[in-house]
């Protein structure tokens, strides 16, 4: 309800008007400036103007005069908020061009009956707020044939020229709003859009204080305190829609109501909107528009309070009839009988707590009864019934409905939308074969499950559904899927495009059936996000041939199984933001050729190996991968390559998308699109260019060296041993029964024969004090996160080894365990990490944090085949596992 508190309202109105012309004001500064420099002695300033749009701004200048020195051919000129009173008729002969002129919010008193007349291609006129405007009695706008907005609202005005609107065709907006009329006489005028006489004084609504013969379309007489109704002036009104809201202090007596009605069904008045505090409906009251052909009537924000049987039965072609904002307790179909025509009727927010308590059958043909927000508990197997053309049928934030029973005896065969939101079911029954959109929004009651849904009978008789959103509604895996009868709440849904089951927590927390899905072939848009979802087995999106966007955003996801994706050739849009995913398989995105959008902000990525994304290179149009711990090295160079493109992908969230402190130095937490691979792994090349030499030279050392090699190492080692030993503040004091664990050995699958058939042997001869040892994953600790298991194992482990291999480091799951305890390393400031290479890597396989930990002097053993090699390899192992030295420098953190 808009205009009912005049004194509250009519600041806010000028300060809504001054506003946008304040901000213009200060938009001129920026523009090009021309000062047009002083003319009188009462000009404190100039005038802005931008000469190539034709715009003087003189908003605010103190100004008591138009200016006469501005461009010619001005087209808009603002003078608001200045000191003008008077208009003399020279004002604007200099500017013939003038289209928009703003004089709000001066003070003007005296306009000249010919001051507006050069204005001959004037369009809009602003004089809001003048408080005591007066415009000479006739003639003002003799020229102004152009005008198509015209806004003299809030300017005291006592009354308007009745030849005001002669010479123009048409009005779009005609503004007195905010005045003090008491009468207007326009008999001759053109069509108007909106005619607003808002907050007048208008008393009486006869042939003498209230003509407007205008062809309009909205005429608006709210708040004038009108006391007496001529019939003859409503109808001599050209108005399709007619608005009266009444003014405060005094409520409209029922003969008001008959002579409008009177007056209404002798116009042309489609569409009538009357608040005026009714209580309820006078008798009779519509007996004038029976078998009136009308379109709206709209009682709204009244205080009627009860209906009766029959009360609008003269409204007989009435389309739609608006009842919101009342307080009806009780709706009965006798209340509507004999509105033939009646198609639309809105109860929304309203006291309606029962419907129908006789069990009659409902004889008008309804299209759309809106019931939302009203104190409806229970929806009978009558409320509706014979309502057999109703196609929507809201009855959101009925916030205590908690049964509904639309049976096949209801016979709402025809509805394609039910609204349910907000409201607390516990109890469905939906026979609606056509039913096409059911919204369940926040269907839940605080502190108790409640969700009526159930696998295989719910929806058994909507099986058109293509709409259905159930999110934040307390869905248990229950409501889903039924693990006796193996039957899917979804069971039969083939028309389903778009499913909503998002922030329902429960979903992910005792985790989702396989086969819930596996009906919904037409399924295009699936929601998830909120759900708690920590694991997703990979055939549980099976059957969805038709998803385009699939969202995952904010769940637990730690990893994104291999073939989760697979099924899902038509993908459009994954969002997989706000998870906590370290690590992507290369086969994630396997034949997702359509992928256009991709988000996996926020989770904890740490690196972006580019086959990942080498099946939607060129299809990707935006990705997101900001929060996350990216380590920018050259590695990435791929990554800058593909975002730096033309045209293709654009990466979001530009600004959030940072290298992790880890990075190469002059990366740290900066914007990734900041790092320019050509400048920075240039050195590469130079290390290149040095190879051949390198080469050379080694060969000839190695030639030297390799008789002797082992020999010569392990004495080099004794002497070492002998010479400097260990000193004393460099080694960790703990002994290894300071730990749950002896010996932890992190290895990639493919290496565990090395270990069965090498390690565990010669650990048990050499080392026999190590009873309490870690071999790879299948000694983790069960039921723990995989990456927490690791992390368990190797803060709490004595000493680590570290196995790796060319496959090994291929390995994006393995390469994060060697981080986790590299991380601790740098942690704990302690050498307990011995890392093993069982085979030559080349270097440029060696991925970025193997290759930083061995530059830093790190342990480090070579296995070979060699036997005398193998021997010095053991020698050095045993020695590296009985001792713990303290690090000396730090691995950067993630
Ligand atoms: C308008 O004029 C009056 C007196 O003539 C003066 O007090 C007032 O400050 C002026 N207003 C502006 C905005 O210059
Ligand atoms: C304008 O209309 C009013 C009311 O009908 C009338 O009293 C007045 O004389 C008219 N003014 C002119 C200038 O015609
Ligand atoms: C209703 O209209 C009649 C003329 O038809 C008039 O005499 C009477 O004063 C009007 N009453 C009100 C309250 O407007
Ligand atoms: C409907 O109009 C008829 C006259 O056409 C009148 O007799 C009857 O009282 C009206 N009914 C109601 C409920 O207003
Ligand atoms: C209407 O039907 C309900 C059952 O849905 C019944 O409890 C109630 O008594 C019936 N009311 C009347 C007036 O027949
Ligand atoms: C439903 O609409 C059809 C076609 O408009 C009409 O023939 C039928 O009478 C309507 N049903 C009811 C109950 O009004
Ligand atoms: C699904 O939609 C098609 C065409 O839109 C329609 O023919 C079919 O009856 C609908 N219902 C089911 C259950 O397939
Ligand atoms: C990208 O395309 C625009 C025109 O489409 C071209 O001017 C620009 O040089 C291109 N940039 C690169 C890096 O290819
Ligand atoms: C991102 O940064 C650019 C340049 O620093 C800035 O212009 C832009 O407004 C920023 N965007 C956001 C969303 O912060």
């Amino acid at each position: 309800m808009s205009f009912k508190h005049p004194s509250s309202l009519f600041p806010s109105l000028v300060m809504a008007f001054l506003l946008p012309l304040t901000l213009q004001a200060f938009q001129g500064d920026s523009m090009e400036i021309v000062s047009s420099g002083l003319h009188t002695g009462s000009v404190r300033r100039g005038c802005y103007q931008n000469v190539e749009q034709r715009r003087a701004y003189c908003s605010s200048r103190g100004l008591d005069s138009v200016l006469q020195n501005l461009a010619e051919d001005t087209n808009e000129l603002d003078l608001s908020e200045n000191n003008i009173t008077v208009l003399p008729k020279f004002s604007f002969r200099r500017y013939p061009l003038i289209t928009d002129l703003d004089l709000s919010a001066n003070d003007i008193r005296v306009i000249e009956p010919t001051a507006f007349h050069p204005l001959k291609k004037l369009v809009n006129l602003s004089i809001i707020a003048n408080r005591n405007l007066v415009l000479p009695v006739s003639g003002l706008f003799r020229w102004a044939s152009k005008l198509t907005l015209l806004n003299l609202s809030g300017s005291n005005l006592k009354s308007l020229p009745n030849d005001t609107l002669k010479w123009n065709q048409h009005i779009d907006y005609l503004d007195l709003g905010f005045n003090h009329l008491t009468f207007i006489n326009i008999s001759t005028c053109g069509s108007v859009r909106y005619a607003g006489f808002a907050y007048n004084h208008i008393e009486q609504l006869t042939k003498e204080t209230f003509t407007f013969g205008c062809q309009t379309d909205h005429l608006e007489l709210g708040n004038n305190p009108i006391k007496l109704i001529d019939p003859i002036a409503i109808a001599a009104l050209h108005t399709h829609s007619l608005i009266l809201i009444y003014a405060g202090g005094h409520s409209w007596t029922p003969e008001m109501l008959r002579n409008l009605t009177i007056g209404i069904s002798r116009s042309h008045i489609k569409s009538l909107k009357v608040d005026v505090n009714l209580g309820h409906f006078p008798q009779d009251v519509f007996t004038p528009l029976r078998d009136y052909s009308f379109t709206l009537l709209d009682f709204s924000y009244n205080k009627v309070n009860a209906l009766f049987p029959f009360v609008f039965s003269n409204l007989t072609l009435l389309d739609q009839l608006d009842l919101s904002n009342n307080k009806i307790a009780t709706i009965e179909p006798n209340f509507f009988d004999s509105m033939q025509a009646l198609k639309v009727l809105n109860i929304n927010f309203n006291q309606v707590r029962s419907i129908n308590t006789g069990n009659h059958t409902w004889t008008i043909n309804l299209i759309k009864l809106y019931l939302s927000t009203n104190s409806l508990t229970e929806i009978s197997k009558f409320a509706f019934l014979g309502l057999q053309n109703l196609t929507l049928l809201d009855l959101s934030f009925n916030r205590r409905l908690a049964s509904i029973y639309l049976t096949s005896f209801t016979g709402l065969d025809n509805i394609h939308t039910i609204d349910l939101s907000g409201c607390s079911i516990r109890y469905l029954q939906l026979y609606t074969p056509v039913l096409r959109s059911l919204y369940m929004k926040r269907n839940y009651l605080f502190g108790a499950p409640i969700n009526p849904l159930e696998p295989g009978k719910s929806f058994k008789d909507s099986t058109n559904l293509v709409y259905l959103d159930i999110q934040e509604s307390q869905v248990f895996p229950y409501n889903l899927w039924d693990p006796a009868t193996n039957v899917s709440l979804f069971e039969g849904l083939f028309n389903l495009t778009t499913l909503d089951m998002s922030k329902n927590p429960n979903i992910g927390k005792f985790g989702l059936d396989l086969g819930i899905f596996h009906h919904l072939s037409a399924l295009q848009e699936l929601s998830l996000d909120a759900c708690a979802i920590s694991n997703l087995h990979p055939l549980v999106f099976t059957g969805l041939d038709s998803l385009q966007k699939l969202n995952l955003s904010g769940n637990n996801l730690e990893q994104i199984r291999i073939g989760l994706l697979t099924g899902l050739g038509q993908i459009r849009s994954i969002k997989l933001d706000g998870n906590i995913l370290a690590l992507l398989d290369e086969r994630t995105f396997l034949n997702k050729s359509r992928l256009t959008s991709l988000s996996l902000a926020n989770n904890k990525l740490t690196f972006l190996n580019e086959s990942i994304f080498r099946p939607i290179y060129t299809s990707l149009s935006l990705v997101d991968f900001s929060q996350n711990p990216l380590i920018c090295t050259c590695d990435l160079e791929w990554l800058l390559h593909w975002l730096n493109q033309n045209g293709t992908v654009r990466l979001a969230n530009e600004n959030q998308t940072l290298c992790a402190p880890s990075s190469l130095a002059s990366l740290r937490e900066k914007p990734l699109l900041h790092f320019n691979p050509s400048e920075l792994c240039r050195f590469n090349y130079a290390i290149f260019s040095l190879i051949p030499i390198v080469i050379v030279s080694l060969v000839v050392l190695l030639a030297l060296v390799y008789h002797q090699r082992w020999r010569l190492r392990y004495k080099l080692f004794l002497l070492k041993l002998a010479v400097i030993g260990y000193r004393g503040e460099a080694i960790d004091a703990r002994d290894h029964n300071d730990y749950e664990f002896d010996v932890n050995i992190i290895f990639y699958d493919d290496d565990e024969e090395w270990i069965r058939d090498n390690l565990r042997p010669t650990l048990e001869v050499q080392l026999p004090q190590f009873q309490r040892n870690t071999f790879g994953d299948a000694d983790l600790i069960p039921g723990m996160y995989y990456l927490d298991a690791v992390d368990y194992v190797v803060s709490r482990s004595y000493k680590t080894i570290i196995l790796l291999s060319r496959a090994a480091v291929r390995d994006r799951w393995f390469m994060l365990k060697f981080r986790t305890a590299m991380n601790h390393v740098s942690d704990t400031q302690t050498e307990f990490v011995v890392v093993v290479f069982l085979e030559d890597i080349p270097d440029d396989e060696i991925p970025f944090l193997a290759r930083l930990f061995l530059s830093d002097g790190r342990p480090y053993l070579h296995w070979t085949e060699d036997v005398r090699g193998q021997e010095y390899f053991w020698n050095e192992l045993a020695k590296n596992l009985t001792i713990n030295l303290r690090t000396n420098d730090l691995i950067p953190n993630e």
